[in-house]
């Protein structure tokens, strides 16, 4: 039985970690990181990605965004930073025509 709850309160524990949120400073904090290290081969409004960005999975998304991010940006970004720029990713791309 008390294994029981400690197995709950540990899968609760993950889920909630993959339902957080960004915060509005963490967006705000992706757009300036995209200018700063994104921009000069993808430019302002990320023009450079795919055709198929839009369509991605999120999974993959990740994959690339995270790559991005390590690579040719040469950051070290943090779980919750990279969550950030996905969305900001995301919004970038739905106001493309
Ligand atoms: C040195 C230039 C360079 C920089 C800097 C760079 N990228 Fe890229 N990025 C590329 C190239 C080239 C591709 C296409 C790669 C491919 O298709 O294999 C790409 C592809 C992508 C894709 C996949 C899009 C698609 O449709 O295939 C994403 C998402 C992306 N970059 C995000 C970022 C983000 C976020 C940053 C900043 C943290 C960043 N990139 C910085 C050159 C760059």
């Amino acid at each position: 039985m008390k294994y029981f709850i400690l197995i709950i309160i540990f899968y609760s524990g993950v889920i909630l970690a993959q339902e957080k949120k960004i915060t509005p400073e963490e967006f705000k904090k992706a757009e300036l990181t995209f200018e700063r290290k994104c921009t000069r081969c993808h430019g302002k409004e990320g023009r450079a990605f795919g055709k198929n960005f839009a369509k991605m999975e999120k999974k993959e998304l990740r994959n690339l965004t995270e790559d991005m991010m390590y690579g040719p940006a040469r950051l070290k970004p943090t779980e919750s930073e990279i969550k950030a720029m996905i969305e900001y990713l995301i919004s970038l791309n739905s106001n493309k025509d």
